[in-house]
């Protein structure tokens, strides 16, 4: 049969890396796809530029749409990243009746439902499995493996940079700045790492999970979404005195008034498996009613963990050639015309556990004052813990865990407590989930 021709729009961490699996593994994959596939064309923005790959063979240029515009080309690999230019490439190559494999996140969250529809009009498939938690084959799992389950819920440790610099500050008390730019170094982070540590790569990640997992249209507008920044020791430390773990997660969630899509700071029982993923690691817990909880976990970032989802994606493109396009694995898992309309819930109407730390003068009354807010407003209190003022400090730090209430009582709470004259500065609130 015909080789498969490959145009590779990047070849910067990813593009690099899948450039190398694809020469590398060659023979292995065309066992697999019952094809050979090889790359004819690449382009990158600086052709003087050191690779990480081997570029010979591979005709070289400047220009993206040399690629696309390319009749022989049969697969078009979007590896470059962005929402903007890159979203009007990947619209050409679909209208020209290219199949796409893309890494790009933000692309598929703001814009997938636009490219799918016109993907379907035109028959081809747009693959995306790199896009979330790098290398770990969730895409297919949740899409394919449990397409048999109502999925309740999933949370995950979702983007690689973020996990790799929480851990690191953890572990070995290193500068939360120090360790951007490792994790800029090695490839790990977004172009804009602001991505990464204010939770929007996150976010990214979460809508597409959240269409696979429920048939929803991707909306990415819509998930709350808090970054790292604002985690501090302290609070790491009460934490894991408390028994617990802080990891930025990614949560879906179904509930009877709607889903809760949201990405933020997370206390959560360092028993758990997923309290334990250090690094660049990604897991992702999911939770189906067939078959209860499932974890899968991997590198979320790097060179050839990533070009690892996007070779497996250009293999199940050359697989499905064949297949009538009616009856393709559906992009967003459910058959696009039954995909829900369910409602996506505002942060007022979550319903989550907290830790909370606030510091207060160390007089008598003012816990009872704390407590009694809590109460007025339905909340209980599911542990307390009063430490010893810091040196040169007068304040006393309080620390408590609450058990699940509504957010918007949470909020209303949090301000009366603020305001009483003998608490201190602002409250330091945590999200708790127990992922049992
Ligand atoms: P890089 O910055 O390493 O690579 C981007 C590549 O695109 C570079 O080769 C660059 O060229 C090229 N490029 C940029 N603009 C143009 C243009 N206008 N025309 C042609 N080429 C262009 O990014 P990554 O490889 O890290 O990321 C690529 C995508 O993969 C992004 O969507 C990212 O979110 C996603 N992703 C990244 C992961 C990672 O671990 N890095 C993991 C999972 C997904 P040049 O090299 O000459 O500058
Ligand atoms: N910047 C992303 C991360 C790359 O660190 O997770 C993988 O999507």
């Amino acid at each position: 049969m015909k080789p498969i021709k490959v145009g590779v729009l990047g070849l910067g961490t990813v593009g690099g890396g899948t450039v190398n699996v694809l020469k590398r593994n060659a023979a292995e994959i065309a066992r697999r796809a019952g094809r050979e596939i090889i790359i004819t064309r690449a382009s990158a923005k600086d052709l003087t530029k050191q690779r990480i790959c081997d570029t010979q063979g591979i005709i070289l240029t400047t220009d993206p749409l040399d690629i696309i515009n390319d009749p022989e080309i049969d697969i078009v690999l979007e590896l470059i990243g962005g929402a903007g230019a890159v979203k009007d490439m990947v619209l050409t190559a679909i209208a020209n009746g290219k199949h796409v494999v893309t890494a790009n996140k933000s692309l598929i969250a703001l814009h997938g439902n636009e490219i799918f529809a016109k993907a379907s009009e035109q028959g081809v498939i747009v693959a995306f499995e790199a896009a979330v938690a790098g290398g770990i084959p969730i895409i297919k799992a949740i899409r394919e493996g449990l397409s048999g389950n109502r999925i309740q819920w999933l949370a995950g440790i979702i983007n690689g940079t973020g996990n790799f610099i929480l851990t690191e500050m953890r572990d070995k008390g290193r500068d939360f700045a120090d360790v951007l730019a490792e994790a800029q170094a090695l490839g790990y982070a977004e172009a804009d790492p602001t991505f990464d540590v204010e939770g929007i790569d996150a976010a990214h990640k979460l809508t597409i999970l959240a269409s696979i997992a429920f048939g929803i249209p991707l909306q990415f507008d819509k998930v709350y979404t808090e970054g790292i920044t604002q985690i501090t020791r302290t609070d790491v430390e009460y934490a894991e005195q408390l028994g617990y773990r802080i990891k930025h997660l990614g949560i879906a969630r179904q509930t009877p008034e709607g889903i809760e899509l949201r990405v933020h700071p997370t206390l959560i029982p360092e028993r758990r498996l997923i309290a334990n993923v250090d690094g660049v690691k990604n897991a992702v817990l999911v939770e189906g009613d067939a078959v209860g909880p499932t974890l899968y976990y991997g590198a979320g970032a790097g060179a050839e963990p990533t070009a690892s989802a996007v070779v497996a994606d250009v293999i199940d493109v050359v697989r499905a050639l064949t297949s009538d396009p009616e009856n393709r694995v559906p992009h967003l898992a459910f058959q696009a015309d039954a995909l829900a309309d369910i409602p996506l819930l505002s942060s007022e109407r979550f319903k989550t556990a907290y830790y909370l730390r606030l510091n207060a003068e160390d007089k008598p009354g003012v816990l009872a004052d704390v407590t009694r807010i809590l109460a007025v407003h339905n909340i209980s209190i599911e542990a307390i813990i009063q430490k010893e003022p810091s040196q040169g400090e007068t304040a006393i730090p309080i620390i408590m865990l609450t058990q699940v209430t509504l957010e918007q009582k949470m909020n209303a709470a949090i301000a009366e407590i603020e305001a009483l004259p003998t608490v201190t500065g602002k409250i330091s609130r945590i999200r708790l989930e127990t992922l049992g």
